[in-house]
């Protein structure tokens, strides 16, 4: 599977992807770079995925290509306008490009829910080289550190 061979769309997760969000937040890759670096247990990530799938200001996406899940994005309303973005590519096809195209797909979707979207942000390690590439590639600038210390870098759409 890869970028550009079929129709990609970004669809609102539902109840159904629960054992696939977490197989995904499980990976070792994907717990190495994000906030908490522990095994998520499956009551954990169901009460997660309960609020989160409830939550007004949070929209979570699994993107995918001839409805094959490629990844997930996650967009988090922090002010009128503002978002924070975070992308996962599916473990098994990492390295193909994925992870622009995924952004650019959720954000169109988020764009159709939110016409006044404006601004998203993305806090990324400075040396998670793959995830720098990935937001400078998509147009995200760096305009400094966040409160933890992690780059900030912001979008204006
Ligand atoms: C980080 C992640 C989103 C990247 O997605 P991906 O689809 O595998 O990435 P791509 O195939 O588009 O490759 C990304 C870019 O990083 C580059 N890259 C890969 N590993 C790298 C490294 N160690 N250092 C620097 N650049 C690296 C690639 O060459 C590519 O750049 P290019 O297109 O300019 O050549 C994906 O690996 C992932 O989901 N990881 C786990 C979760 C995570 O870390 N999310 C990010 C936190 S917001």
């Amino acid at each position: 599977m890869n970028p550009g061979a079929g129709t990609v769309v970004a669809r609102p997760a539902t109840p159904a992807d629960e054992e696939l969000l977490r197989a995904w937040r499980n990976d070792e890759q994907t717990r190495r770079w994000s906030r908490s670096n522990a095994v998520l247990a499956a009551a954990d990530h169901h009460a997660w995925l309960t609020r989160t799938l409830a939550d007004p200001h949070r929209h979570l996406w699994v993107v995918e290509q001839d409805e094959a899940p490629v990844a997930t994005v996650r967009h988090d309303r922090i002010a009128p306008g503002r978002y924070e973005v975070s992308v996962t590519v599916a473990p098994e096809v990492r390295g193909r490009g994925w992870a622009a195209p995924a952004l650019r797909t959720a954000q169109c979707a988020l764009q159709r829910v939110d016409p006044g979207l404006s601004v998203i942000e993305a806090h990324i390690r400075v040396e998670h080289g793959a995830s720098m590439a990935v937001f400078e590639r998509s147009g995200y600038r760096r305009v400094g550190a966040d409160d933890n210390g992690l780059v900030l870098l912001e979008l204006a759409v």
